[in-house]
């Protein structure tokens, strides 16, 4: 596995990888949730590589840009272990060279939902993004179906700027106790990691009340909120039941809508989602 850390290097190796590359992009502070990425990439490519980078332009301010874990050797014992070819790990100087101008702006679906609570939070995601399309040239890249707005966003940036990359959405890869994983769950305490699960449990009853025929996007909302909230540890910023395409709220909870949540638990902020189906598609 070569490691790099700078673009001239990332493009040289590049040439050097057997067709098709498939791309898996991290922040790092790897689990399997990224590892389950790796393997799919692994499975449909010649050669895979992944980035490790925090990329400072998607965190607003007060966030957790300075805090965000990170364990790069580590990262790199896990992917050397899957059998990844290419890690490619810059600085932030390497990547927003006297910093950033040119922003590749994803438009109306990243002012919705995750964007309206993160202003500039996709902004940052498309641009890196971009910049690592164009430096790493791959096949396809792969994105988890956790960051159910993110992949849709980076669907939208590929197709309207004609890459040609295929981008590969992954399944949700989840703790025994049904909580996504996520680098952010290592900022929970025992007691907030304890009532955590109940983010998905939450999740799972709203789409069961869809599957059970209710029709009634708010009543959705407002259960789902209600069994989140009912934990002291946790505080939902916004339950949402949206259009999978524009992620604009509906008011009928129709088939493969997405119902998602974003939740504080303690110092971290958790996402998770999950599609509903009706009584017909069961
Ligand atoms: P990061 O949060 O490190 O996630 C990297 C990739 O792993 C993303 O595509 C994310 O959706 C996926 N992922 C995270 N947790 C997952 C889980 N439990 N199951 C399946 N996939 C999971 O997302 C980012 O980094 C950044 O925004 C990035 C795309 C790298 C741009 O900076």
């Amino acid at each position: 596995m070569r490691v790099v850390t700078t673009v001239r290097e990332a493009r040289e190796a590049r040439t050097g990888l057997r067709s098709p590359l498939g791309l898996v992009p991290t922040m790092g502070y790897l689990h399997e949730g990224h590892l389950s990425l790796v393997r799919r990439a692994l499975s449909e490519n010649s050669t895979v590589a992944a980035s490790v980078f925090v990329n400072p332009t998607q965190f607003g301010p007060g966030e957790d840009l300075a805090s965000y874990p990170r364990d790069l050797e580590r990262d790199l014992r896990l992917l050397e272990r899957e059998g990844v070819h290419l890690v490619f790990a810059p600085g932030v100087e390497e990547m927003y060279p006297g910093g950033c101008d040119v922003w590749v702006n994803p438009g109306p679906l990243a002012e919705r939902l995750e964007g309206a609570a993160r202003p500039g939070h996709f902004r940052g995601v498309a641009t890196v993004v971009t910049k690592l399309l164009n430096i790493l040239q791959p096949d396809a890249a792969y994105f988890g179906e956790k960051d159910a707005q993110q992949l849709a966003v980076v669907r939208a940036v590929v197709r309207q700027l004609h890459f040609p990359v295929r981008i590969v959405g992954c399944e949700t890869v989840r703790e025994p106790d049904g909580l996504a994983m996520s680098s952010r769950n290592a900022y929970l305490s025992p007691e907030e990691r304890r009532a955590a699960p109940a983010i998905y449990e939450a999740l799972v009853h709203g789409a069961a009340l869809a599957r059970q025929g209710e029709m009634s996007a708010e009543r959705i909302r407002s259960e789902v909120r209600e069994r989140i909230d009912h934990h002291p540890e946790l505080r939902t910023e916004y339950v949402s039941v949206a259009d999978p395409n524009t992620f604009e709220e509906i008011g009928t909870a129709r088939d493969g809508a997405l119902l998602s949540v974003a939740v504080r638990v303690g110092r971290a902020r958790l996402i998770d989602n999950v599609r509903l189906c009706s009584p017909e598609t069961r």
